[in-house]
């Protein structure tokens, strides 16, 4: 059962004042697309480009086109159809696959090289000194072709703190527009993540964009990705749903909300769309999403219990942090074991009948029975219910 939405509640949110505009790159299509098991076809990449698109993300990165011929065209066909949000594409470090991102007509490239001595040694088995070459050279071939750069460290956050402002400084210089600090392996905690940031965002100069990348291994993604912007960093790496691999990425829907309606950044997207985008991805990767997931889940604006249906019933923000429609979402008011009166009346007046306190008792301590039996508690259960109250119902 829904209920309209009767007020704007963002003026109840203690958040702060309005603060800067910040970036969010979407990568659904390409780390998203890296979940296990998980292949979209061309077809299924565009809508969800196109659907970003008309959400607003700053940036969609649409693949990695060296990875197959398939991918080469999808993100091809991406670059060709989107206009708004930038489009850009993955590249490790070298000549080939910024060629194909080159190829493939996209004006961005997301290059990438790992620089945690762990990766150097046991993955790249390259030195320090040949990783910094390059991360440059990548940079200045790139920028050579005219693409908008932006360079990732892999592995940024287990990665010596020097070193690591020493690539990023090497390749601002070489012309690289942004940086981006990988948690890779989801290992950061926020007041890491907001030292690296503050370290990255003092120690490196020049004119650049500063981003984080956070996997969700420890479940730390959303944490890590505001608490960078918050000290500095520009921009967040985000996923619809937090897809990505292992236990995913930063969770688009979470990350955006929490910026703007929390903290008060400025966030360009059309929240009331992140519904819509969510139910699409979640079709098209074949995941269900989780009833109790932030902002996109069924029970993110659902009430059961009786001191919140009247809570809600008298004023949706006792019990709500923010209006649902502001992200495109629906209140529900579910009717079980936890149900109050104030619901039993409430759906009463709403098929348009004269709540009577003796018919209110009666379907409640129904409705209670039947739930403790383990019974689910349909809407058709429900009006069988109200019609053994008041003979037949226009539903
Ligand atoms: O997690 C990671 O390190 C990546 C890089 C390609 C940025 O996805
Ligand atoms: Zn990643």
């Amino acid at each position: 059962m829904f209920i309209a939405p009767t007020q704007n509640s963002l003026d109840y949110i203690q958040r702060k004042s309005e603060k800067r505009v910040v970036r969010l790159l979407d990568t659904t299509l390409r780390d998203g697309e890296q979940m296990p098991g998980i292949s979209l076809t061309s077809q299924q990449k565009l809508e969800i480009a196109l659907a970003l698109n008309d959400l607003g993300v700053d940036s969609i990165e649409a693949g990695f086109p060296i990875t197959s011929r398939g991918e080469f065209e999808a993100v091809k066909r991406i670059a060709k159809e989107i206009r708004g949000s930038e489009v850009i594409a993955l590249a490790r470090a070298n000549k080939q696959d910024i060629d194909k991102v080159i190829e493939a007509e996209v004006p961005a490239v997301h290059t990438f090289i790992a620089t945690s001595e762990l990766h150097m040694k046991y993955k790249l088995k390259l030195s320090p000194e040949q990783v910094v070459e390059k991360a440059v050279s990548a940079v200045e071939y790139a920028k050579s072709h005219g693409l908008v750069v932006e360079f990732s460290a892999e592995d940024a956050t287990r990665s010596n703190l020097q070193f690591l402002s020493r690539v990023f400084q090497a390749v601002v210089n070489a012309g690289a527009d942004r940086i981006d600090i990988a948690d890779t392996v989801g290992v950061a905690y926020p007041s890491y993540i907001a030292f690296i940031t503050t370290y990255i965002r003092s120690s490196v100069k020049g004119n650049y964009l500063l981003s984080v990348h956070c996997h969700n291994d420890f479940g730390m993604a959303v944490a890590n990705s505001v608490t960078a912007i918050e000290n500095g960093a520009d921009q967040a790496h985000v996923t619809v749903l937090g897809v990505g691999e292992r236990a995913g990425n930063a969770a688009l829907e979470e990350v955006a909300t929490a910026l703007a309606f929390l903290y008060g950044y400025k966030v360009k997207i059309d929240f009331s769309k992140i519904n819509k985008v969510a139910k699409l991805v979640s079709s098209y990767f074949g995941i269900q999403i989780p009833p109790n997931k932030a902002i996109v889940g069924a029970n993110a604006f659902s009430h059961e219990s009786g001191i919140h249906v009247h809570g809600i019933l008298s004023y949706p923000l006792t019990y709500e942090p923010l209006d649902p429609s502001i992200v495109g979402a629906e209140r529900r008011i579910v009717i079980g074991k936890h149900s109050g009166r104030h619901a039993i009346e409430y759906v009463i007046k709403q098929l348009g009948l004269e709540p009577r306190e003796e018919a209110i008792k009666n379907i409640l301590n129904k409705v209670k029975d039947l739930a403790d039996q383990g019974i689910k508690i349909t809407w058709e259960l429900i009006l069988k219910l109200v019609k053994e109250e008041y003979g037949d119902v226009n539903n």
